[in-house]
């Protein structure tokens, strides 16, 4: 059952898909106050568990710590941070009293999950003007379950993006990309996608290409396209202030740009220096702002990443003279006492200042709206920018998007990877408790920077994560300029790694079809192990399993120079490890604590009593994977429902995708 409560004059978010009646007035479970802002609080049990929330930091169970839904732009996901790129204000109460939250409010809010006090929940934001939806159900899953059916169905992309992706800030030319490519074919690793950073533009000026660097540019597409590679190019939030620029000079001659309180357009700098922000919380500015990706799309590219579309801001002008007049001062006021650190905060702190924020505005429906009260809005709506264009470019295709910033309702549109992570082991095990919480809040195609996005990798590092990522749906390589090089061709015994990544390939046909069931069926692709064995106290607080689809759950290695890791099981099941050349070894487990032997170069995964799974013969790509020709592993007896479909159109209702298979 499904409540929702209005406060005040709420901002449509368009999160909620479903008409839901209001029901102010009736009980709610906690207590609501208006007087200062707004807030919901709730007396928690001690055994209580607190789920959701999405792209947030440390545990699935969030409680004891405090988070703020405030999409930001911070490459340093330490475990301090309250705030990361994402808003997903939904949260699940299970224990005593099993309910959900939803608070539909576009700015920033924030969630004291036992923080303060540690009985005590609190979720509280400057303005009571919002709407609550309150979900009462028989559990945590079947409330999950009751949300998801309201905010719309959640994201298909097209099945090569199930394959793994090569990326890295700093490939330039077309030999980059070349390189790469042989890098993959040559050591026979699987690849179907590599990811062109921003320095495929020319003067990252979006929708541009170096003319230089990529002459030719469908030519080069298409002939990636015959090694069964697709380009994905990024596409940034900001659009580069430059006469002659011709998006910028039409979105200067349509107002489609947010403004300042005086109606001039906004400066934000940000990679390609001065830029304006496409105001895409209006209608027409988002239309014309998503009508531009077709520049690329003409080319042959069929696939997007979104990105700096908090949106990040290295500094306004505004803010540049406020800093340079704070260091005048510093400096001229006591040289002796300089505060060091003062200067050095003052200088960071110029980088996505809140109060860049308020200095400009939307034009929402003709009513202005300065950007801070909608903040946690523009990632969704630069995506969803895309998401509609692609409707009418080519409303039959799926096409592959993800986004940096989100909130609740671009889950429709696209998917989202979580942001400039770090080539630590920690980031590991962030990476694999985030997915469930994701998948709660909408977002099924999701992934990390594999091998860590900072910092430098090192070779056991980048097995041991893509050994995760074999089971993330989106599985892309990614590395920031100046860190190590990290591809997998860039170690010893680049076998090993053709294994991990031929497991990927080899585990396809029951990837996507769970994907696609789930999205479908607003279930999860990844689920915690407490949403299937909710009678079960050892499975309920395990945060480092996780279980993947219907009928496998997996327990990835996230410690350096470990040789195993020891593994829950909720009851018996079958372990697999798989090696490379289409090896695997098999052993029933029985339900218990056990210890599990996992090499470097071993994807282990656990299938449950009574169920099997399809296995292909691995491919050099999606597209090139007999998937007439499944082997089943499992279970004697089993059967496992397979959803295929032909990987590019929308025809999910057809029966013909449906198949049954008998182990
Ligand atoms: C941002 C993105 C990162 C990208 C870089 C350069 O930091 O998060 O993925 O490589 O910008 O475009």
């Amino acid at each position: 059952m499904i409540r929702k409560y209005v406060f005040g004059e709420p901002f449509d978010t368009e999160a909620v898909v479903k008409e839901i009646e209001t029901a102010n007035g009736m009980p709610c479970f906690g207590t609501i106050s208006t007087e200062n802002g707004f807030a919901f609080t709730y007396k928690m049990s001690e055994d209580d568990i607190v789920y959701g929330l999405g792209e947030a930091n440390r545990g699935l169970n969030k409680r004891g710590y405090c988070y703020i839904s405030n999409c930001s732009d911070d490459p340093h996901h330490t475990e301090e941070k309250r705030s990361l790129y994402a808003a997903h204000n939904f949260l699940v109460v299970s224990g005593k009293e099993n309910f959900g939250l939803f608070f539909d409010y576009p700015t920033v809010i924030t969630f004291d999950i036992g923080y303060t006090r540690s009985d005590v929940l609190k979720v509280s934001c400057d303005a009571a003007d919002l709407n609550l939806y309150v979900i009462e159900g028989e559990n945590a899953y079947d409330i999950v379950k009751q949300f998801r059916s309201i905010i719309g169905r959640s994201y298909i992309p097209p099945k090569f993006a199930f394959g793994f992706g090569q990326s890295r800030w700093g490939y330039k030319t077309k030999e980059d990309f070349w390189k790469v490519t042989e890098g993959y074919r040559s050591n026979q690793i699987p690849i179907d996608m590599i990811y062109m950073d921003i320095d495929y533009m020319e003067g990252y000026k979006d929708f541009t290409l170096n003319e230089e660097n990529f002459q030719d540019f469908p030519e080069f597409v298409s002939d990636m396209k015959e090694q069964g590679i697709r380009l994905v190019p990024i596409i940034d939030a900001g659009v580069k202030v430059e006469e002659g620029y011709s998006v910028y000079e039409e979105g200067v001659r349509n107002n489609y740009f947010c403004k300042r309180e005086d109606g001039s357009d906004f400066v934000a700098a940000v990679w390609p220096g001065d830029t304006h922000f496409p105001d895409v919380l209006n209608a027409d500015a988002r239309k014309w702002f998503g009508d531009h990706y077709r520049v690329l799309i003409d080319q042959g590219i069929e696939g997007f990443w979104n990105d700096m579309n908090e949106p990040a801001i290295f500094y306004s002008r505004e803010g540049m003279e406020e800093l340079k007049e704070k260091i005048r001062k510093i400096v001229q006021e006591d040289m002796e006492a300089l505060p060091v650190w003062e200067l050095g905060a003052a200088v960071e702190g110029v980088a996505n200042n809140p109060k860049d924020y308020e200095r400009f505005y939307h034009n929402v429906d003709g009513k202005k709206i300065r950007h801070d009260k909608v903040h946690n809005l523009f990632g969704y709506n630069m995506t969803r920018a895309a998401g509609e264009a692609f409707e009418r470019i080519d409303p039959g295709r799926r096409f592959l998007m993800f986004s940096r910033s989100s909130y609740v309702g671009m889950h429709r549109y696209g998917g989202i990877w979580t942001g400039d992570n770090k080539s630590w082991w920690s980031h590991i095990l962030l990476n694999l408790k985030m997915m469930p919480s994701l998948n709660m809040c909408g977002f099924l195609y999701t992934g990390a920077d594999l091998g860590g996005f900072g910092a430098n990798a090192t070779r056991d590092l980048v097995l041991r994560w893509l050994a995760l990522g074999v089971f993330t749906p989106l599985m892309r390589n990614h590395a920031a300029i100046g860190t190590r090089e990290q591809e997998c061709y860039q170690f010893e015994n680049t076998d090993d790694f053709r294994g991990v990544i031929e497991t990927r390939y080899r585990l396809v046909p029951y990837l996507y079809s769970e994907y696609v069931k789930a999205a479908l069926n607003d279930d999860m692709y990844f689920k915690p192990l407490a949403f299937v064995y909710p009678e079960d106290e050892f499975a309920v607080r395990v945060e480092d399993q996780m279980m993947v689809g219907n009928e496998i759950m997996i327990a990835p290695v996230y410690t350096q120079n470990a040789k195993g890791r020891y593994v829950y099981l909720p009851e018996r099941m079958k372990l697999v490890k798989f090696t490379k050349d289409n090896q695997y070894t098999e052993e029933v487990l029985e339900k218990g604590h056990h210890y599990v032997e996992i090499a470097l170069n071993e994807v282990p995964l656990f299938i449950r009593e009574g169920r099997c799974i399809p296995v292909a013969k691995a491919a050099q790509t999606v597209e090139k994977l007999d998937t007439e020709n499944l082997e089943l592993l499992g279970f004697d007896g089993a059967e496992y429902e397979l959803y295929e479909d032909d990987g590019i159109h929308k025809d999910y209702e057809n029966p013909e995708n449906y198949k049954i298979l008998k182990k």
